[in-house]
């Protein structure tokens, strides 16, 4: 039997050329879908602190919307079909990256999640290099939590698609601020000249930061409740909004006037042992005592993880009637799913 030798090399090399097409088309595409500058302001979601209030409040209305189908009784659009959504966690996570994880699948998005072990991080990969390398697989959105205070700004500045900030060392926690407004929203309804503390760990906490940017944006006053050594200087000078900032280190003197109270762990993770004394529960916690003096109305809120027995007791964190900390989680699906559908819209 003879091979047509020829006859075969032409059709070939033929396949050949139309794959190297197809590869260079590739290659452009995912230079094609780079982010313009101006897009990115509007896609990706790095910081509440200047974040102009229409689309903080546009945030909001499309989480409300979305919660019956973020926490399963409704089914939506599978508006993200076909997208793929990446999830960068450098810093261990439970609520936060569960939540992305359900808020694209509910989008019917697909999830690729990365974390600092397990992957090439562990070889001494930057963030940057790895989001880079994420990026250039064509993924349609990049969500990061990493130790480094603006580093989800960093990735944004290196990477074509949309980057979401799922928590930046010190700096923010964008999508927090969103669910644990919404979740007080439901609860107070409009928080224009609400009262509300945020107590504890403030120095390390970029859920304090993004929380103050979001309440004061929306007309609340914030109280920043503290020991001195965890209580930055100047906090009260940080946010821009018709709502106020004011700092004490004695929560009892303000614990009457309060319709919502937001406890904070203490960051160990970020040395903030050093600035805690031992009567720290003494003096800050929500002790089932000191639940007393709040308004029978007051909301309970905490970001997790809970140190129970130190910055807020069993009885008070489980208390159906005050505490949305369960809740909080729930709206952390629709509010990421809102963040979603702005970074990847039709
Ligand atoms: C917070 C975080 O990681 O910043 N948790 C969270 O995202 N739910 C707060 C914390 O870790 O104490």
């Amino acid at each position: 039997m003879s091979w047509p030798i020829q006859a075969s090399r032409a059709p070939q090399s033929r396949r050949a050329s139309l794959r190297r097409g197809a590869i260079l088309r590739a290659v452009r595409l995912v230079q094609r879908t780079s982010l313009r500058p101006q897009d990115r302001a509007a896609r990706d979601f790095l910081a509440i602190e200047g974040l102009p209030l229409g689309e903080l409040r546009a945030l909001l209305a499309r989480a409300e919307e979305l919660l019956p189908v973020a926490v399963g009784d409704a089914r939506g659009e599978r508006t993200l079909e076909g997208r793929v959504v990446a999830n960068i966690f450098f810093e261990d996570s439970t609520r936060t990256r569960v939540s992305f994880e359900i808020a694209a699948d509910r989008l019917g998005a697909a999830v690729v999640n990365l974390g600092a072990s397990g992957s090439s991080a562990s070889k001494g990969e930057t963030l940057v290099d790895t989001a880079r390398n994420i990026d250039a697989m064509g993924v349609d959105a990049i969500v990061v939590r990493t130790s480094i205070s603006g580093g989800a700004a960093l990735v944004a500045r290196h990477v074509g698609c949309p980057v979401i900030n799922a928590g930046d060392g010190r700096h923010e926690h964008p999508t927090q601020a969103l669910l644990d407004v919404l979740a007080l929203r439901l609860r107070l309804g409009k928080l224009d000249g609400r009262h509300i503390a945020i107590v504890g760990d403030i120095a390390n906490s970029r859920v304090a930061r993004s929380a103050t940017h979001a309440l004061v944006a929306l007309g609340a006053h914030v109280h920043i409740v503290g020991p001195p050594s965890l209580v930055p200087v100047g906090f009260d000078q940080i946010a821009v909004g018709s709502g106020s900032i004011s700092i004490t280190h004695d929560l009892d003197s303000i614990i009457h006037d309060l319709d919502a109270i937001m406890m904070l762990r203490i960051q160990l993770e970020r040395a903030a042992a050093s600035g805690i004394a031992p009567d720290y529960r003494s003096a800050y916690g929500l002790t089932v005592a000191r639940r007393a003096r709040l308004r029978p109305e007051a909301v309970i809120l905490h970001p997790g993880p809970v140190n129970r027995g130190l910055e807020i007791d069993d009885e008070v964190a489980d208390d159906p009637r005050s505490s949305v900390i369960l809740a909080q989680v729930s709206c952390g699906v629709a509010a990421r799913m809102a963040v979603l559908l702005r970074a990847m819209p039709s």
